[in-house]
C-alpha cells in the first residue's frame, strides 16, 4: 500500500509548486487507508527520554505543523513522529514562493516564517487522539508579532504538556526575525529556567514531559559551549541538531535558487549537521541524549548521525527526493550495521565516532 501510493504520488508531487505538494501530500496522509505499520524488529527498538520508541526514525518538525496527521505518519513506519511547529495564535508566515526544491543538490529552502494554524486547533486535534499510543512530540515557536516570546513558550508547554510526548522547544528557525537570538546565552538561561519550571508546574496533572531543544547548525562553537551548559545546567531532557542552516555551501549546483533566502536543508545540510551534531555530543558528555536531524537521505547517512552522537534521528527534506521507501531502506541499513557488528541493539553506535568527526577538518 505504502509503495503503491508512494510510486502513484512522486511524479506527480515532483510536477506541482513544491507548498501545493506538500499540501496534497498532508490530504493524501488524511484520507489514505493505511493498514497499521508493521511490527518493527526487536533490534531497533530504544528508549530515550524515557519513551519508547519501535525504531529510532522520526518525521522532522515542519512537515505536519498543524497536527493534522500524526497517526498516518505512525502507520507509515516512524518509530515517532515531531507535530509543530506550532505558535500560540495563528498566523500566515511569509509570503509565497516560499518553498524551494534545490532538485540537483536534493536539497530544500524554506523561508516559511511559522505558518501555524495556532495552539487551539492543533491542540483539539491532538486531544481528539486520546489513547492512540505512539510517540508524537510537539516543537512550539514564539509568534512573529509577540510581546514577549518568552511567555509563548512558556504557554505552549503549560498547554500541550498533557498531550505531547515531549515538547522541542525551537528557538533557531532563522526565517523569524530575531528568533534564534533566543540562543544568546543571557536569554536562553532565562528561557530554559521559566521552560522547565513550566513543565514542573502542570506535571501533577499532565505527566512527565521531557523538554528539548532544538539548535541552529550555525552557531559559532564558542555560542555551542554556551548553549550546552546551560541546556546541562537546566536540566533539559535532550537537544536536537539541528534546524535548517543560513549557510550556502560554495559546491551547490543550483547556483540561481541557492539565493532564496531561507532555511537550507536536505543533502547539502549534512557535512555541517553532522559535525555539530557530533560536537554537541562531546559537550554533553551523555547527560543527555541527542536527536540528529540534517541531511539524511540513506541508509549511510542515517547510520553516520546515529555514530556521530544521534540516539535518535529525524528525516524530512530526503523524503522529499528518496520518497517513503527510505524509511524501510534505514532499517534495513541499521539491522544489516547490526548484524555486521554482532551487536542485538543500536546503543553500541550512538557517538561512536563522534570524537573522529570533531577531529576532521570543518565542512565546507
Ligand atoms: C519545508 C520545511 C519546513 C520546516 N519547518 C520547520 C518547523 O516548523 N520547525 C522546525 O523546528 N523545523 C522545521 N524544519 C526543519 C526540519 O525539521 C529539519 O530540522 C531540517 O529540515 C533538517 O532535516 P532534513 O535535512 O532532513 O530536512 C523545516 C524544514 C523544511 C524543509
Amino acid at each position: 500500500m505504502i509503495g503503491f501510493l508512494d510510486r502513484l504520488a512522486r511524479p506527480l508531487l515532483h510536477a506541482l509548486d513544491p507548498e501545493d505538494a506538500h499540501g496534497l501530500a498532508i490530504k493524501m496522509l488524511k484520507f489514505a487507508p493505511l493498514p497499521p505499520a508493521p511490527r518493527d524488529d526487536k533490534r531497533l527498538a530504544l528508549r530515550v527520554f524515557g519513551l519508547n520508541v519501535p525504531n529510532p526514525i522520526g518525521i522532522a518538525a515542519g512537515f505536519d505543523k498543524n497536527a493534522e496527521v500524526p497517526d498516518a505518519l505512525l502507520r507509515l513506519g516512524f518509530g515517532f513522529v515531531e507535530v509543530g511547529t506550532i505558535t500560540p495564535e495563528p498566523q500566515p508566515g511569509n509570503p509565497r514562493p516560499r518553498l524551494f526544491r534545490l532538485d540537483a543538490d536534493h536539497g530544500v529552502i524554506n523561508r516559511l516564517g511559522f505558518n501555524s494554524q495556532g495552539y487551539d486547533a492543533a491542540l483539539k486535534r491532538l486531544a481528539a487522539r486520546g489513547s492512540a499510543g505512539g510517540v508524537v512530540g510537539i516543537n512550539v515557536g514564539a509568534n512573529k508579532e509577540s510581546a514577549d516570546r518568552v511567555a509563548d513558550y512558556v504557554q505552549l508547554i503549560e498547554r500541550f504538556a498533557a498531550v505531547a510526548s515531549y515538547v522541542t522547544v525551537n528557538i533557531s528557525s532563522p526565517n523569524t526575525p530575531g528568533l534564534r537570538n533566543l540562543q544568546q546565552a543571557s536569554v536562553l538561561d532565562d528561557l530554559l529556567a521559566r521552560v522547565v519550571d513550566a513543565r514542573e508546574r502542570v506535571a501533577p496533572n499532565a505527566g512527565p514531559t521531557p523538554v528539548l531543544l532544538k539548535i541552529a547548525p550555525d552557531l559559532s562553537l564558542g555560542d555551542l559551549d554556551d548553549v550546552v551548559g546551560i541546556a546541562r545546567s537546566r536540566r533539559v531532557d535532550g537537544m536536537i541538531v539541528g534546524n535548517t542552516t543560513v549557510a550556502r555551501p560554495p559546491n551547490l549546483l543550483e547556483k540561481v535558487i541557492a539565493k532564496e533566502a531561507g532555511g537550507l536543508s536536505g543533502r547539502p545540510l549534512f557535512p555541517l549537521a553532522n559535525r555539530m551534531l557530533a560536537e554537541t555530543y562531546v559537550r554533553v558528555e551523555g547527560v543527555f541524549p541527542l536527536i540528529g536531524a540534517g541531511g539524511i537521505d540513506s541508509g549511510a547517512t542515517a547510520l553516520a548521525k546515529i555514530r556521530a552522537g544521534a540516539s535518535l534521528i529525524q528525516v524530512y527534506s530526503g523524503l522529499v527526493f528518496r520518497g517513503l521507501g527510505l524509511i524501510a531502506e534505514i532499517k534495513n541499513a541499521l539491522l544489516e550495521a547490526l548484524e555486521d557488528d554482532g551487536q542485538d541493539t543500536l546503543e553500541e553506535f550512538i557517538g561512536a565516532d563522534a570524537a573522529a568527526v570533531t577531529a576532521e577538518p570543518w565542512p565546507k
